[in-house]
């Protein structure tokens, strides 16, 4: 199926303010985040007309302008308003949604203190990440020759548009070898995330998943320890060495593009998808779905 161009569809887009046109939400050539990767980005999901986990998601935002050194201007409340107004403006129920704060082309160089903040959001109706196919059977990752950089290298924690260079690179690399997606590991050779996702390992009955020192600390991961926990579950967070990988008896993966995705292959090792996954699966698709407070309800009226 052709992907139709994500700068050719119709609908509106919560631009610095205001709702425009999609087509016309664009940005100048000499925009200061296109030539440095000076931007911040969020993945949010609706459901229901319900935006999931929207303050989380907005907070978080929030956060990885600080770290990126970008003094945004916008409130919360108000991040939270555009990506309501993305939603009703384009009459979704069920959408992803792509919050961007970035540096704007008021000045052009490393230095970037005078430029503007901008912020944009765009929704769309974007159904599952992964193929339905690959939701049942599992998704097959390759390890990448990229690692995840130290807190002293990057502002690793953020949400930040430069970090996902490698992500771009390890994902080639997979797609080239003939995997769904790669599994990087962090910069002391423990295992670390997805490009787009969180790792969860069952064994024995139990959960672990790798620590967020220097990873994505996932809404969906956060999510589903609560969850997991919630349903009797021991979760343990810490260092996972790869070697670990092979005596685990399941494997499943954690995003808001991905929700829960199991995973069916790990280098030339396959896994079956098993129970605790597929509970969890459920568990996290009943939640979503669940009300959630009067003021994030994206739906109109
Ligand atoms: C690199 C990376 N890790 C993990 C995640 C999962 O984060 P979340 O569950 O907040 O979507 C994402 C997706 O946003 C990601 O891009």
């Amino acid at each position: 199926m052709a992907i139709i161009p994500y700068d050719d569809r119709d609908g509106q887009i919560w631009f610095d303010g205001k709702l425009v046109p999609w087509r016309e939400a664009k940005v100048h050539f000499l925009t200061h985040a296109l030539h440095y990767g000076s931007g911040v980005f969020e993945g949010v999901r609706c459901y229901n007309g319900n935006i999931f986990k929207l303050n989380e998601h907005s907070q978080r935002m929030l956060d990885g302008c600080k770290m990126m050194d970008m003094k945004i201007t916008y409130t919360i409340d108000q991040i939270n308003q555009a990506c309501i107004e993305a939603v009703r403006a384009n009459n979704l129920t069920d959408a992803y949604l792509r919050p961007l704060a970035w540096r704007g082309p008021e000045q052009m160089g490393v230095a970037a203190q005078q430029t503007k903040i901008h912020l944009a959001v765009a929704a769309w109706d974007w159904p599952s990440y992964f193929s339905p196919e690959m939701r049942e059977k599992g998704i097959s990752i390759q390890t990448s020759r990229w690692r995840r950089p130290a807190p002293d290298m990057a502002p690793v924690t953020a949400k930040a548009c430069g970090l996902y260079m490698i992500c771009t690179l390890s994902k080639h690399e997979a797609d080239r070898n003939g995997y769904t997606d790669a599994l990087m590991h962090d910069y002391r050779g423990n295992v670390a995330e997805l490009t787009g996702a969180n790792i969860f390992m069952v064994k024995n009955g139990e959960l672990h998943t790798p620590l967020t020192d220097c990873i994505l600390n996932g809404i969906t991961r956060l999510t589903v320890i609560d969850l997991a926990r919630s349903l009797g579950y021991k979760v343990t967070e810490r260092h996972i060495r790869p070697e670990e990988l092979k005596d685990g008896n399941e494997f499943f993966a954690t995003g808001t593009a991905a929700e829960v995705t199991p995973i069916g292959k790990i280098d030339d090792k396959t896994f079956a998808v098993g129970p605790i996954t597929r509970r969890i699966r459920e568990e996290y698709e009943k939640l979503v779905r669940a009300p959630v407070p009067a003021q994030q309800k994206a739906a109109a009226g």
